[in-house]
């Protein structure tokens, strides 16, 4: 059996106001058009595919989908109207083709069953499409006033992939040309006289209409695309030992003894760092910068520090604040304060009033109290990185 999928990519997206057609807009992972051409091209049961686009726009378009079977692809110009542009595509069909799927490109969650179900129901009835059941109760209002309810059990709204047998399709088209006005295709086939069923259509496979649809399809998309704001926590020990320098916070403070390390020792960026990547689940400063990589001798935990916030920023979040507590017995460290958060500011690319730092002593109890060693503890919040309406320019 021959199926071949139309995607309807032509429109020019006036609702959702975006400088570009809505369809060509990235949602994590390539435009909406894309996905929607992934998921057909991935389906076992779909012969080819014909895309139909605004003018000129087909390289642009499908640059970037990778697919072996791309071959399988060919483009058309559409119309004005929706129906103008199905009707451009089934100009081109192949006369092998037993059924044809309809897509809207601004669907781009549709699932390999949803596409299963629609060319299983097409070929046995000659035309079904996906819908859902209305979860709200309708009204029918004119001005702002409801003039009728309209029992929801009968209300399904339609969705895509709409599927017919191709002699359905044709007669359908000729509708659309001999005048129908229609917005889907099963409104032109149910003109021509045919019964239209329905398959059951999935809520995820909404059509993205408004900036606010956009939106959550990016923050659906995109599992590295972080939606909420997280919190980490970091800890660092060293033992104190002489003749070592006291670094903290990318200061040196002057003191006969200082912590025995493999790098810098210092506890404070040590804490922040893995505070920072523990909120964004990257693992610890020992995965990213191994003590055994002599790459990390002597190495100045500020530059740690600095990769740990590029790495986070990386996955998409920025560094709200970091609060570190340093517990150290001696010396005290209140007078280099303000110098340390400067360092670990700078190192982090955020404002100092983001980070904090204080200093404790552990009142002479355990080793740290003992003057034997120096801990730190840290605690950092990140948020989603900028607005992300900003993506939509
Ligand atoms: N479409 C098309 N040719 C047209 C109009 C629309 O191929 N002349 C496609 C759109 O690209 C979209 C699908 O039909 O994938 C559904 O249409 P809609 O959501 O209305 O998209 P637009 O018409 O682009 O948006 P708007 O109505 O807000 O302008
Ligand atoms: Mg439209």
């Amino acid at each position: 059996m021959h199926v071949t999928a139309i995607i309807a990519a032509a429109g020019s997206g006036r609702r959702l106001g975006s400088a570009k057609p809505k369809q060509m807009l990235d949602i994590g992972g390539g435009s909406m058009l894309q996905h929607s051409l992934k998921a057909f091209l991935a389906h076992p049961r779909i012969s080819d595919v014909i895309v139909v686009l605004p003018q000129g726009t087909a390289a642009i378009a499908l640059s970037g989908v990778e697919s072996e079977r791309l071959a399988a692809v060919r483009t058309v110009t559409g119309g004005d109207r929706r129906q103008d542009s199905v009707a451009n595509a089934f100009d081109k069909i192949d006369l092998a083709t037993d059924v044809v799927l309809i897509h809207d490109a601004a669907r781009p969650f549709v699932s390999a069953a949803l596409i299963d179900r629609t060319i299983d129901a097409a070929m046995t009835h000659g035309a079904a499409i996906a819908a859902v059941q209305s979860r709200d109760t309708v009204k029918r209002v004119e001005g702002d006033v409801i003039v009728d309810t309209i029992p929801r059990e009968g209300i399904y709204l339609a969705q895509t992939p709409q599927g017919f047998r191709r002699d359905v399709l044709a007669a359908a088209v000729a509708a659309g040309r001999s005048g129908v006005e229609a917005t889907d295709e099963a409104m032109l086939a149910e003109r021509a006289g045919y019964q239209v069923h329905v398959v059951d259509g999935d809520p995820g496979n909404v059509k993205i209409t408004t900036a606010e649809d956009l939106e959550a399809a990016r923050l659906r998309t995109a599992g590295s695309t972080p939606a909420v704001s997280r919190v980490g926590t970091g800890y660092d020990l060293h033992r104190l030992v002489e003749g070592r320098p006291l670094v903290i916070g990318g200061v040196t403070i002057p003191s006969d003894r200082g912590p025995l390390a493999h790098s810098d020792g210092d506890v404070a960026c040590h804490a922040a760092t893995d505070a920072i990547l523990g909120a964004a689940s990257l693992g610890d400063i020992g995965r990213h910068f191994p003590d055994t990589d002599p790459k990390w001798k002597g190495a100045d935990s500020l530059a740690l520090l600095r990769d740990a916030a590029r790495m986070v920023r990386e996955q998409g979040y920025e560094i709200v604040n970091v609060d570190v507590t340093v517990i150290l017995e001696r010396p005290k460290i209140k007078d280099s304060i303000e110098g340390m958060r400067t360092r670990m500011a700078a190192a982090m690319s955020i404002d100092q009033a983001c980070v904090s730092l204080k200093g404790k002593t552990n009142e002479g109890v355990d080793a740290v109290g003992r003057g034997e060693a120096i801990a730190s503890h840290a605690v950092a919040l990140l948020a989603p990185r900028a607005s992300r309406l900003e993506r939509l320019r």
